[in-house]
């Protein structure tokens, strides 16, 4: 395999180094003189992969940090950090954008760039933790000092590697391997092919990495348990789902038996409205969706509640008697949401057998028959066995009910937008869908097609 090619395409030329340190070193400088006009004290800092040397070119997001003192109250923190902010912002001529996550921070779009300016707290070790975000700090100080020139490339080659293969990332969308992680895992195993080789080989599910013998892996029960140098209560892993582990082990070694350069390249699929209803029609399944409009979110507000809901609805489908083979969910991350289940059964009897009392006690024998009707009513064994009516046989018409019915848990942000959903089946879910989805179908009825090339 010849990393060199890669590399070449993926690591940042100088001029692209040169002009991203001017744009920090002008947007660092810029927060710093208001800062000392407005009397606030704090010294910008940039963290993240810029500040590592770990972005991959073309890609950079810059993060600046803006280390308060852990003596500033929170309100003041946030008030005065997003303020500088949008000063820095105006200054430069870019459009700001606030973010509401867990902690609050502004986005700034500035010559093409996404600079984010997150306020914190300015910590020097991680008892003084006071807010999630205040560890970047000493990631970055941990990186900086830790990991050499000839590592960098290897980790670049792991998160270009983890992006191809729809890994990389801890948002929730993806729940994969954060840069942090990536990181940290080159120190660990040295190369890029080395971490291939350990998760082809050695991985588990409970898997412990203690880059610095802390001894403290038995408080986490994750998939994947990554000690944090810098704070040993935290497992830098905590976001990687299960499945993203297993989707990445199988990849490295799909990789490993055959290397090929198309690994680190999103995989290139041709989709067509009419390829897929073939598709479909060859597999003899059913596909319903249930399509709904939306309120712009944060993407990790989103994502878990069309999660929670698709779960939801999939668990009553379940005990009902239909049958899922599989489900997923989408957005455009605007305004446009599906979910969508492929049946293994989609069509029920329209009676249903109803358990009802031991036959021995009498009386309750009795009213069961009155309940439901003498020619409605058998025994089997020592069970009275009633059929009753089922209202909805077809699943359609079930998930239309199902959605009336205030039983599932949808995500609170979503619920009154999916009680109005159309329900379609696969043929009227086709010819509505965005194009944008297409893809997202194709890997719906191709679970691992984005793992081997
Ligand atoms: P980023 O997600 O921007 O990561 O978070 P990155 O290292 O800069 O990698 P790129 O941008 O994908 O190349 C910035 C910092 O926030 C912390 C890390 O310290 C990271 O360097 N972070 C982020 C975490 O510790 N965990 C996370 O899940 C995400
Ligand atoms: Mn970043």
């Amino acid at each position: 395999m010849k990393y060199r090619e890669i590399l070449d395409e993926i690591k940042p030329k100088k001029s692209e180094k040169e002009k991203i340190e001017t744009l920090c070193k002008t947007l660092i400088d810029n927060i710093n003189d208001i800062a000392k006009k407005e009397n606030i004290p704090v010294e910008a800092t940039l963290v993240g992969s810029v500040a590592k040397g770990t972005w991959l070119s073309g890609k950079a997001d810059i993060d600046i940090f803006l280390p308060f003192p852990l003596t500033t109250p929170e309100d003041e923190l946030r008030e005065k950090g997003l303020y500088l902010g949008h000063e820095c912002i105006k200054k430069v001529g870019g459009k700001a954008e606030e973010k509401y996550a867990a902690h609050p921070y502004v986005t700034g779009h500035i010559q093409g760039y996404e600079v984010d300016f997150v306020p914190c707290y300015k910590i020097k070790d991680a008892n003084q933790l006071r807010s999630a975000v205040d560890r970047t700090l000493l990631h970055t100080k941990y990186i900086q000092e830790n990991l050499d020139e000839e590592k960098k490339d290897e980790v670049l080659l792991l998160k270009k590697f983890m992006e191809g293969i729809e890994t990389y990332g801890s948002e929730f969308k993806v729940g994969g391997f954060s840069g942090y992680l990536c990181e940290l895992l080159i120190l660990y195993y040295d190369s890029f092919e080395n971490v291939l080789k350990a998760a082809s080989n050695e991985w588990r599910p409970g898997y412990v990495i203690d880059i610095e013998n802390y001894g403290t892996s038995r408080k986490f029960r994750d998939p994947l348990i990554v000690i944090d140098p810098v704070d040993k209560n935290r497992n830098v892993a905590s976001a990687l789902t299960m499945q993203k582990m297993t989707e990445f082990i199988v990849a490295a070694r799909n990789f490993l038996e055959n290397p090929k350069k198309d690994y680190f390249y999103p995989v290139k699929l041709k989709v067509s409205k009419e390829e897929l209803k073939k598709e479909i029609k060859k597999r003899g399944s059913r596909i319903v969706a249930v399509i709904f409009k939306h309120p712009k979110l944060p993407a990790d507000t989103l994502y878990p509640q069309l999660k929670k809901t698709e779960m939801s609805i999939k668990k009553h489908l379940n005990k009902e008697g239909f049958k899922v083979l599989r489900s997923g969910h989408w957005s455009n991350e605007e305004d446009l949401g599906f979910l969508i289940f492929e049946f293994e059964v989609w069509r029920l009897p329209k009676y249903k057998k109803h358990f009802g009392p031991k036959f021995w006690i009498k009386k309750h024998y009795y009213r069961f028959l009155r309940k439901y009707g003498k020619e409605n009513v058998w025994v089997e064994k020592d069970r009275v066995v009633s059929r009753r009516e089922r209202k909805n046989y077809k699943v359609e018409s079930y998930i239309k009910e199902l959605l009336k019915s205030g039983k599932i848990r949808v995500g609170k942000d979503i619920k009154n937008y999916v009680s109005k959903s159309k329900v379609m089946n696969e043929t009227e879910f086709l010819d509505y869908v965005p194009k944008q989805s297409l893809e997202f179908l194709k890997k719906f009825l191709n679970p691992g097609i984005h793992l081997w090339r």
